[in-house]
């Protein structure tokens, strides 16, 4: 995990759409079938089960009760194998591994995003459906967990695509969306994401706004969606780079938004100024149930649809789980890459836990070539663009600690920081209405900032040479123990 290691890896991406996704998954084994449960309760409670556990297999959900046979939905696609094969890497890469060859990538395919292509003949186009024979409520849509209430959420794992009404450039963002009627959802951004910039500022022109949503579009579209790809970047761009070839899409009849033509379901409509419903709460990735708000309308104009949709569900969890295993491999990418172009030297590796919603407890280690260079580093990291938002605790270690071993990165904290001296605290930070210790009154006043809490848990710089040293067999000693020993291990 040095800072040059090159990763040589060819990426190869072997699927365009969710359905030759889920032909991969099945290739490798980890695909399970389950019939006859209800979107009321059963797929929910299943979703809960699977997410949590890193190695099991992704469900797909038929013959649901009260829908036709073949409308389905599919629940923990990033675990076991095909977390690299989304990724189009190597199966035999460990996640530290996969993020650090997804970011070697990353880096070549961002310099040059690739333009969509459009095209009029597309299986999204299979179904369309407008004015009164709208209905969103006929999908699927499960009830992801049981104190959600009833409340039930058609996108987890959607996007919405919207346009810069000023600078004309088009976003790609996950957002939970909610269903309230036939004919209307809402979707929740928070402040400061790119989509929210995009929401206020219609709203500020008293404009309607445009939005499709897209549920069920391939994985690989949606990890970049729900990415911290940079301002002014299309993600279906990226997205398209990153596989090598132009994302096909088709243009929405009403809004001329693009959508990919290989989706499965994209509810297309406007946003009218002022127009909100209280929407929440929901279940959500601090692991807690967050915030209830009123929220934009989005008056549906047109469904399009495949034949025999599939709903790509992802609902947030109590961490860890699956959103924390794939937003730990992608954000914990974009981190290092941000440290290093910010001109912080020497960044050997990052990790943002899953422990903590992959946003909460992010961890760096450095090489430390100067006195302040640790304080330098976990600043810079606190307030990266892909950590900035919602984070709570950054722990800077020597080049010697594993950032990904949870139990290592404490033992450093315990080891080499003293609280009086290794501790900065930033205050009035990006956070969200999402989190659980913003305090009812603050929420009211639309204080929805928090504190950071960075620990310098590296060897002081200036007596490091000094420093206690570490309780460990040299690497001869290791070598030796283990050829003599291995047996005493033997079962
Ligand atoms: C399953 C899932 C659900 C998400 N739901 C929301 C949400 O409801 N609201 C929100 O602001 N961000 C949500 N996010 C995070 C955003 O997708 C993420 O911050 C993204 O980078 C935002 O993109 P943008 O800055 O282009 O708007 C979700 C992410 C995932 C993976």
């Amino acid at each position: 995990m040095s800072e040059n290691a090159s990763h040589n890896y060819k990426v190869h991406v072997p699927f365009d759409d969710l359905r030759e996704w889920i032909a991969e998954a099945d290739k490798l084994g980890e695909l399970k079938h389950a019939s006859g449960y209800n979107w009321e309760e059963e797929i929910g409670m299943a979703a809960e089960l699977l997410q949590h556990d890193e190695k099991a297999p992704v469900a797909l959900f038929d013959k649901i009760p009260g829908v036709p046979e073949g409308w389905r939905v599919l629940t923990n696609f990033f675990a076991a194998q095909r977390m690299n094969m989304t990724l189009g890497l190597p199966a035999d890469l460990d996640k530290v591994g996969l993020s650090e060859a997804f970011l070697a990538h990353f880096r070549e395919i961002a310099k040059n995003p690739l333009p969509y292509e459009e095209v009029t003949e597309a299986p999204i186009l299979e179904n369309i459906i407008e004015g009164d024979d709208i209905d969103i409520t006929k999908f699927p849509t499960p009830v992801w967990h049981d104190r959600d209430e009833g409340r039930r959420y058609i996108g987890t794992g959607s996007f919405n695509v919207t346009i810069d009404p000023d600078e004309n450039w088009i976003n790609v963002g996950t957002y939970r969306v909610m269903i309230h009627s036939k004919n209307q959802v809402t979707f929740y951004i928070s402040p400061g994401k790119h989509g929210r910039i995009h929401r206020d500022k219609y709203e500020a022109q008293g404009k309607a706004m445009p939005v499709c949503i897209v549920v069920g579009g391939d994985p690989l579209t949606f990890l970049m969606g729900c990415t911290e790809i940079p301002y002014g970047v299309c993600e279906f761009e990226i997205a398209g780079a990153y596989r090598g070839r132009p994302l096909k899409v088709v243009k929405g009849k009403h809004t001329g938004l693009p959508f990919p033509a290989g989706a499965e379901i994209v509810i297309e409509g406007f946003v009218q100024p002022g127009n909100r419903v209280e929407e929440g709460p929901f279940g959500e990735w601090t692991g807690y149930y967050g915030s209830k708000s009123a929220e934009p309308v989005l008056d549906i104009k047109a469904i399009y649809h495949r034949n025999d949709p599939i709903i790509f569900g992802c609902p947030p969890q109590r961490p860890p789980e699956e959103q924390a295993r794939y937003r730990a491999v992608m954000r914990s990418a974009l981190l290092k890459d941000e440290l290093q172009k910010s001109g912080v030297p020497d960044v050997v590796a990052t990790w943002c836990h899953e422990a903590g919603g992959s946003r909460q407890l992010t961890a760096v280690s450095i090489k430390q070539r100067y006195p302040g260079h640790a304080r330098q580093a976990m600043h810079m990291a606190a307030q990266c663009r892909s950590v900035a938002y919602a984070g709570k605790y950054v722990v800077v270690v020597d080049e010697d600690i594993n950032v990904a071993d949870l139990e290592e990165l404490m033992w450093a904290v315990c080891t080499r920081s003293d609280p009086d001296k290794s501790i900065d605290i930033i205050k009035n930070a990006w956070s969200t209405p999402l989190d659980p210790c913003i305090s009812p009154w603050d929420k009211e006043a639309g204080n929805y900032t928090n504190s950071r809490c960075l620990i310098d848990a590296c060897r002081p710089y200036h007596w490091k040479d000094q420093y206690a040293v570490v309780n460990m067999p040299k690497p001869e000693t290791v070598k030796k123990t283990k050829e003599m020993f291995s047996w005493l291990l033997e079962k």
